[in-house]
């Protein structure tokens, strides 16, 4: 399997000479892929119905002849001028009324027919012309969809909301019901009183709200299927992808996932993050999730800063190569970049690129070559990556709900959450010891999996209680956290209690919530933990953001609370059912809770890693081992390095990375300059 290496290039800002200077620096690099024309619109169409293809047709042909693929944007990310000071009702609202200007980019509405039609006009246009162009390799749908605007609140969308609201409920009484509208005298007598939830006096109606998230999904997405229709009639055969935005709150990408042929992801880890490595990890293995197992595109990265953080820190010598091998391991076939070469003027002028406004007298740079030169390499033992991309074979599952998300974090709750904080906190310690986690939904099969977890999976079907409850009865071990399936999918809270189903599952009863003032699970890091508990060895354990008065019922209490309003209650239990087991987790643990939590439910032995920093993922054959320390760590894998050759190597210097090979013994050819150059990174002593 070929493994792509580029990036987004953006030419229009650039003369012919420089254009021919990308070209021949792109071979030096290695790069065998690029995508084009993602911001191209006011180019190709530069007057409406006005297309002039031929500096794409230029393009397109010089790449062809280096022997660089594209990945060819429809363009309709960014809508030219002449669009928006034509049709200005096409520009999105925000909720608090204010109509977004041009000036920016994604300026437009999701729900907009004025939008649509142009956008639609435009992709005809461009795929018609490319549809069957030996250099296309991909079709790349617009991009980020709802990066900027995912939720408009225009006169519009609201009737696009209504219309989907109708369709949804059928009559008004129903969603009287669903919205609970009898309270605070929200009564609608019919579908043309409802509004987007705009900005209101205090909390809005939560489930006008939730329905608004879903909408506001289902609207990028009809932007998205209009686009992809056109694809397949016009260049049926070449697959076509749209990049995600890793975890992003504002579109469900489970339901993205199955619409795209290959899934895509853009990921852009803050090197100034401790947790950063981490962090990507499981950006990584959500793509994997979402793509079933198999190979997924790591569409853009950072080479280096970015410009968008409050302060950008540069990526460490090192780190751009770690966290890309990161990537492959975990089943990326690509690594690419935003963007080629660093822009001169606009927006994005401080944002790295492949190639630095320092030129080729850079680190960035000689990092680029080396890590194209590597992945050559690599490319050549595409069987061997090829073995294991049907997943990392993990036994261990993490429940990841986009409507849970948007529910636990409205307004109007017990406390403030963060839903993907908490998610992390799960996640961390099992990336520590290198157990290897998939995402999935509460209603998917989980037979394949001996763990499930469920981190505050707030709202919950009956149908995904019951499908956890048989994985429970069949054997498997269910790890609850607090605030699980505390509501329905219209966010009511059940009749027999805040678990509805579940609670026969974990054996237990919540009676009241108890969050300690001022919880957040962001600050509790540093600062002193806001509950304490008795672990399951008997030993004081902190935790902070949530406490609850609960009652075991089948259940036993592993942990207790002993301090605030539920000391005396359980803060941990664990219910034998059928062949399963189901914990109960009532807060969050702080570190060291967790690690020893872990332990008691069995998913870890409890030994502290030797090396914290080096990662170890298992892929077919192969053991990928990555460096995110400052100090050199010690290899204990027996066999060969594939990346240098070194048989029985003893140490991964630091942000290095080795991959261990029994069968193999080195890269297939690399050049001699190419050995050195691989050599000179990976040292035979500690960094
Ligand atoms: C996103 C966009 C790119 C660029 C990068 C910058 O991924 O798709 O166009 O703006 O962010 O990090």
């Amino acid at each position: 399997m070929k493994i792509w290496y580029g990036g987004d290039y953006n030419p229009e800002q650039w003369d012919s000479e420089t254009v021919e200077e990308d070209i021949a620096l792109m071979g030096v690099a290695g790069v065998n892929l690029v995508t084009i024309n993602v911001f191209g619109w006011a180019i190709i169409e530069p007057r409406e119905g006005e297309f002039d293809f031929s500096a794409l047709d230029e393009l397109i042909a010089r790449l062809g002849a280096a022997g660089i693929g594209v990945d060819l944007a429809t363009g309709t990310a960014s809508p030219p001028p002449w669009l928006t000071t034509r049709y200005p009702e096409m520009l999105p609202v925000r909720a608090d009324g204010t109509r977004l200007s041009q000036g920016s980019r994604q300026e437009y509405c999701p729900s907009s027919p004025v939008y649509r039609e142009a956008s639609l006009r435009l992709t005809r246009a461009l795929v018609s012309r490319y549809a069957a162009h030996p250099s296309i390799e991909l079709w790349h749908i617009n991009n980020e969809y709802g990066g900027h605007n995912s939720h408009c609140y225009c006169d519009v969308s609201a009737a696009a909301f209504r219309d989907w609201l109708e369709h949804r409920y059928g009559t008004v009484d129903e969603l009287n019901a669903a919205w609970s509208t009898t309270f605070w005298s929200q009564r609608y007598d019919s579908f043309a009183e409802i509004l987007p939830p705009r900005v209101t006096s205090t909390h809005g109606n939560p489930m006008q709200l939730q329905d608004f998230d879903i909408f506001s999904t289902h609207e990028l997405m009809e932007c998205y299927r209009g686009e992809v229709a056109i694809v397949r009639e016009l260049s049926p055969g070449i697959p076509l992808t749209t990049n995600f935005m890793g975890f992003f709150k504002r579109a469900d990408y489970w339901t993205w996932a199955r619409e795209v042929d290959i899934v895509s992801n853009d990921a852009y880890p803050d090197p100034a993050d401790p947790d950063a490595a981490a962090y990507a990890a499981m950006n990584w293995d959500l793509m994997r999730s979402l793509s079933g197992g198999r190979p997924w595109m790591l569409m853009e990265q950072a080479a280096s800063a970015v410009n968008w953080r409050a302060a950008n820190q540069p990526k460490a010598p090192g780190q751009m190569r770690a966290w890309s091998l990161q990537a492959v391991a975990r089943g990326a076939r690509s690594v690419l970049f935003f963007q080629w070469r660093q822009s001169a003027g606009g927006a994005e002028q401080y944002h790295s690129a492949m190639l630095p406004h320092a030129h080729t007298r850079s680190r960035v740079w000689r990092e680029v070559r080396e890590l194209g030169a590597e992945l050559q390499g690599l490319s050549a033992l595409g069987a061997d990556l090829d073995v294991g991309l049907n997943g990392l074979g993990a036994r261990v599952a993490i429940v990841f709900d986009w409507p849970s998300w948007w529910a636990i974090e409205q307004e109007h709750l017990p406390t403030a959450h963060d839903y993907l904080r908490h998610v992390f906190a799960w996640y961390l310690p099992l990336w520590q010891n290198d157990v290897p986690v998939d995402f999935v939904r509460a209603g998917d099969d989980l037979s394949r999996f001996d763990v499930v977890i469920t981190p505050s999976t707030f709202t919950m079907t009956d149908q995904a209680a019951e499908s956890i409850d048989r994985f429970v009865l069949s054997g498997g071990t269910l790890v609850a956290t607090y605030q699980t399936a505390v509501v329905d999918e219209v966010l009511r809270v059940r009749r027999d209690g805040y678990l509805g189903p579940l609670a026969h599952t974990l054996g237990i009863w919540i009676e009241e919530f108890t969050p300690p003032a001022g919880a957040d699970l962001w600050e509790q890091r540093e600062e002193a933990p806001s509950v304490s508990f008795r672990g399951p060895a008997g030993r004081r354990l902190m935790g902070s953001s949530w406490a609850e008065v609960l009652h075991t019922d089948t259940a036993s209490a592993v942990a207790e609370f002993d301090s605030g309003p539920a000391n005396g209650h359980p803060a941990v239990t664990r219910n034998e059912r059928g062949h399963g087991v189901a914990w109960y987790v009532a807060t969050q643990p702080d570190r060291e809770a967790m690690r020893e939590l872990l332990v008691a439910i069995g998913v870890t032995q409890g030994v502290e890693p030797i090396d914290p920093a080096l990662e170890r993922v298992e892929r077919g054959g192969l053991v990928f081992l990555i460096n995110h320390g400052s100090v050199a760590a010690r290899v204990r894998d027996h066999g060969t390095d594939l990346l240098t050759g070194d048989r029985e190597p003893e140490w991964v210097p630091s942000f290095g990375v080795r991959i261990m090979s029994n069968a193999r013994s080195g890269l297939a050819t690399p050049s001699d300059s190419d050995r050195d150059l691989a050599e000179s990174t990976i040292p035979g002593a500690p960094a």
